[in-house]
């Protein structure tokens, strides 16, 4: 097969490079219990999920649906409630229960699947009578994958208010406790911990993910990665001094992350001479400082204002700015020294809660003796170029 470069785009389950052995450990967790899988953008967790479900085990029913789009409980249940009736349908059958309780609204128009508006404040009632639906016709195991949850859930936040987006939570919780053949599969990079805390703030104290196991997507392995940047240049018939070395050089300046690796490969075949390891970190550095966004860099700046409240904000900025500029890993007592010559402080306590934070956003990670530094390279070059650090 001959791979060409499609960053960001579908791509098939078959042009899906590697993640072989996540992927089988992910099958033994979903043997017991539902998932996170959890994971910067970009990383390739949808690429996972479709994998997985293109090589899926016999014996289990599978259903996909990108939540991205939706913005209201009721049009989450309409999307459940298609997949559902989809489903059912090629086995010669309704959703029978869920369309008798919707026949007190008026029923359900057949065709479009369209739910009657007046059924949106029973969305919860709907939901569970169409998951009964499912069940009942299903000895398998049942695995819904629901790709960018954590950005549905924030949409209804937006919409309906933090009450209903716990709810709908809530309510799946409840549907996996109550039949035990089905579990659930969150992807999504905005990170449910930033919508669920913000939920608790506004009072709600349930845990509605801690019976799920939550996992983390890293970049691909060298070996992978490799194999992926020699494919594409191969595919993309860039001529190179020595193919071997240009795919090493290219796979270290991005980390192996895979989206990366196509769109270096993308941007290389403009390129008039052959290629070689020092035109390579010249087109990473240049993609890091696009004025046009296109690796969407900006995204981990932004991020910072948009989930960092108050203090935190500052925190996080200048503890990411002393982070970028060393190239050793810092133990806590180093960064908090530090980080009293930005701001005027003795609150060690914020700076934890900020560390945890800024770790489970991926840009920092602490080694095992404690020490802290950024997780990805290539974040920390964006870091130092975007902010005018020098080391
Ligand atoms: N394992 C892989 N093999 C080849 N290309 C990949 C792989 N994982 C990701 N990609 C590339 O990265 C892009 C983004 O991957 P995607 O799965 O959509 O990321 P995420 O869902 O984490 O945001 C894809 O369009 C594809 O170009
Ligand atoms: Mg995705």
């Amino acid at each position: 097969m001959v791979l060409r470069a499609n960053p960001g785009g579908q791509i098939s389950p078959d042009e899906v490079i590697g993640r072989d052995q996540q992927i089988r450990r992910l099958w033994e967790i979903l043997e017991r219990q539902s998932l996170v899988l959890s994971a910067e953008r970009r990383m390739g967790k949808t690429c996972i999920v479709k994998k997985m479900i293109a090589e899926a085990p016999v014996g289990m029913l599978l259903i996909y649906h990108d939540l991205e789009g939706l913005r209201s409980p009721l049009e989450f249940v309409e999307t459940v409630f298609q997949d559902v009736e989809r489903y059912l349908s090629s086995l010669q059958r309704t959703a029978y229960r869920t369309r008798q309780f919707l026949e007190q609204f008026g029923g359900v128009k057949v065709s479009g699947f369209e739910l009657p508006k007046l059924a949106a404040s029973h969305w919860k009632l709907v939901l569970t009578k169409t998951v009964e639906d499912l069940v009942e016709h299903q000895e398998r195991s049942l695995i819904f994958f629901w790709d960018e949850m954590p950005m549905m859930l924030q949409n209804i936040k937006q919409e309906n208010g933090e009450k209903v987006a716990m709810e709908v939570l809530d309510t799946l919780r409840s549907l996996r406790q109550m039949h035990p053949q089905l579990h659930m599969v969150f992807t999504g990079s905005i990170g449910l911990h930033h919508v669920i805390s913000v939920l608790k703030q506004a009072g709600y104290a349930n845990a509605p993910i801690n019976d799920m196991y939550i996992e983390d997507v890293p970049p691909l392995s060298p070996t992978d990665a490799q194999e992926l940047a020699l494919q594409l240049l191969v595919g993309e018939k860039i001529p190179t001094e020595d193919i071997q070395a240009t795919a090493e050089a290219l796979t270290k300046a991005v980390d192996c992350i895979p989206y990366y690796i196509h769109h270096v490969v993308d941007q290389m075949k403009w390129s008039y001479s052959k290629v070689n390891a020092a035109i390579v970190t010249d087109v990473v550095d240049t993609c890091l400082t696009d004025p046009l966004n296109r690796w969407d860099m900006r995204h981990y700046r932004e991020r910072i204002d948009g989930y960092y409240e108050g203090d935190k904000r500052a925190y996080a900025l200048s503890i990411l700015d002393i982070l970028a500029v060393t190239n050793q890993p810092l133990r806590f007592d180093e960064l908090f020294n530090r980080l009293k010559t930005f701001l005027v402080t003795e609150n060690s306590e914020m700076v934890r809660d900020v560390l945890t934070l800024l770790q489970r956003d991926h840009y920092v990670i602490q080694e095992r003796d404690g020490a802290y530094h950024f997780r990805f390279p290539l974040i920390q070059r964006y870091w130092q170029l975007h902010r005018g650090l020098t080391e």
